[in-house]
């Protein structure tokens, strides 16, 4: 039996909400939206299962606050209440036993792939390099009218969120989204009041909380997933990254998730430092550090696989601990963990072992979304999917769009 008390007790957040226990589920996209944009009714099951799980919070995948900006095929789009009894139908399965369910709310950014939108916007039009540029286009500086209505855009969103039985919202503030392009100095090279200082390049995360707490009031939870640094030269760095954390911690914010990397260098998979990627805990040196200067709590999500060390990050200071491609294989993964139980997840590198293929099928997310799919209709996950199977999986399911370049995590 191992001694798991510190993941099982509650959590009472800044705006007064209480979580039952110390594990959340971090956002994946589920790719379950309607050709419409709205919710399907399998994401009522999947949800259902993660929360009869042992959550304390799940946070939903990435639903976008703009149909003209979308990351992946099957996005869920929020811009009114026109899919309202659809979220509620979410929303009421996800809370279930009292787990929290949280909308992550993002706009992609430049990170839009050119097969599904027309136009990208960023904060500066600054394209990718070689690797990513068949993929994603260079995208059009965004003018400041238009910040100002995306800003609106995630209020409106929040607000349906919460309409339709939410419990929270998670701004989308990582992986190289909108908030991360903003934030990185690499990537925002603006000359006005939202570029230049990190004071300029955070206010739109800033405003963007302001808008959403505005929307939700002051009793529901608003967190933040952010990087730790985006791990890309002349990126945001982890000085940086503290520094807006504190800002936030500031304005209120209830909870900030702590990962990293983008999709040039997608450290949130553990790609990026392999003495990082072999142990637990991508980021928990972070975690260390940040607990020295910040008080706002932390989550810690990247390769955490067993309660050792799970246990381990509540040791160094995150006040929750989250968990993802975990979830997808083995959903009562959190009950089994805190009934004391010597659970390993069964989360390895995936293959079909010519390295063309596992490009193209960007194998580390379709065959989890594969195992999501079959959550959905009802089916366990298959944790012994061979990757050649889920290839053919997705193309029957998907088509063959689902292959082209879209996200890296
Ligand atoms: C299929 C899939 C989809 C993901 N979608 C999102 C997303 O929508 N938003 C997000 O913040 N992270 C997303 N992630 C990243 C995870 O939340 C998490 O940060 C990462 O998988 C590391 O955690 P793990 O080692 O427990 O899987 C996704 C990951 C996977 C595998």
């Amino acid at each position: 039996m191992n001694d798991v008390s510190c993941l099982a007790e509650p959590l009472t957040l800044p705006c007064g909400a209480v979580v039952k226990n110390r594990i959340l589920k971090s956002a994946m996209s589920e790719v379950l939206g309607t050709p419409s944009h709205a919710p399907q009714p399998g994401m009522a099951n999947v949800y259902r299962t993660w929360a009869q799980g042992g959550l304390g919070v799940a946070v939903t995948g990435n639903v976008m606050i703009d149909r003209r900006a979308l990351g992946e095929p099957g996005n869920v789009v929020i811009e009114d209440e026109r899919d309202l009894a659809a979220l509620q139908d979410w929303a009421s399965a996800g809370t279930e036993g009292g787990c929290q369910l949280w909308m992550q709310l993002n706009h992609p950014g430049k990170q839009a792939p050119k097969f599904l939108n027309t136009e990208t916007v960023a904060p500066s039009a600054i394209g990718f390099g070689k690797a990513l540029s068949t993929a994603f286009g260079v995208p059009r500086e965004l003018t400041e009218t238009e910040i100002e209505a995306l800003i609106v855009r995630y209020g409106t969103a929040a607000s349906v969120a919460k309409k339709a039985g939410f419990s929270g919202v998670q701004i989308h503030g990582a992986h190289g989204y909108l908030v991360s392009q903003f934030l990185s100095p690499r990537h925002n090279q603006r000359q006005d009041g939202w570029g230049g200082s990190l004071d300029n390049r955070a206010r739109f995360v800033r405003e963007v909380y302001r808008s959403i707490r505005d929307a939700v009031g002051p009793n529901m939870p608003v967190s933040i997933k952010m990087n730790s640094a985006d791990f890309q030269k002349g990126g945001f760095d982890e000085d940086d990254s503290m520094t807006v954390m504190t800002w936030l911690e500031e304005a209120g914010i209830d909870l900030i998730e702590v990962s990293g990397g983008t999709y040039e260098a997608p450290a949130m998979a553990g790609m990026v430092k392999r003495s990082t990627s072999e142990r637990e805990g991508y980021f928990l040196d972070f975690v260390g550090k940040a607990k020295e200067r910040l008080s706002v709590l932390l989550c810690i999500t990247g390769g955490f696989r067993t309660p050792a060390g799970m246990v381990q990050a509540r040791q160094e200071g995150a006040e929750m601990v989250g968990l993802a491609r975990t979830l997808c294989i083995q959903p009562g993964f959190p009950n089994q963990v805190l009934a004391g139980e010597d659970v390993v997840s069964g989360v390895k590198r995936l293959s079909t072992g010519v390295k063309a293929v596992d490009r193209i099928a960007t194998l580390e997310v379709t065959w989890y979304e594969n195992q999501l799919a079959r959550m959905a209709s009802g089916k366990a996950p298959n944790p012994r999917m061979g990757a050649w199977s889920s290839f053919a999986t997705t193309a029957a399911r998907m088509g063959l769009q689902s292959f082209r370049m879209r996200r890296a995590k």
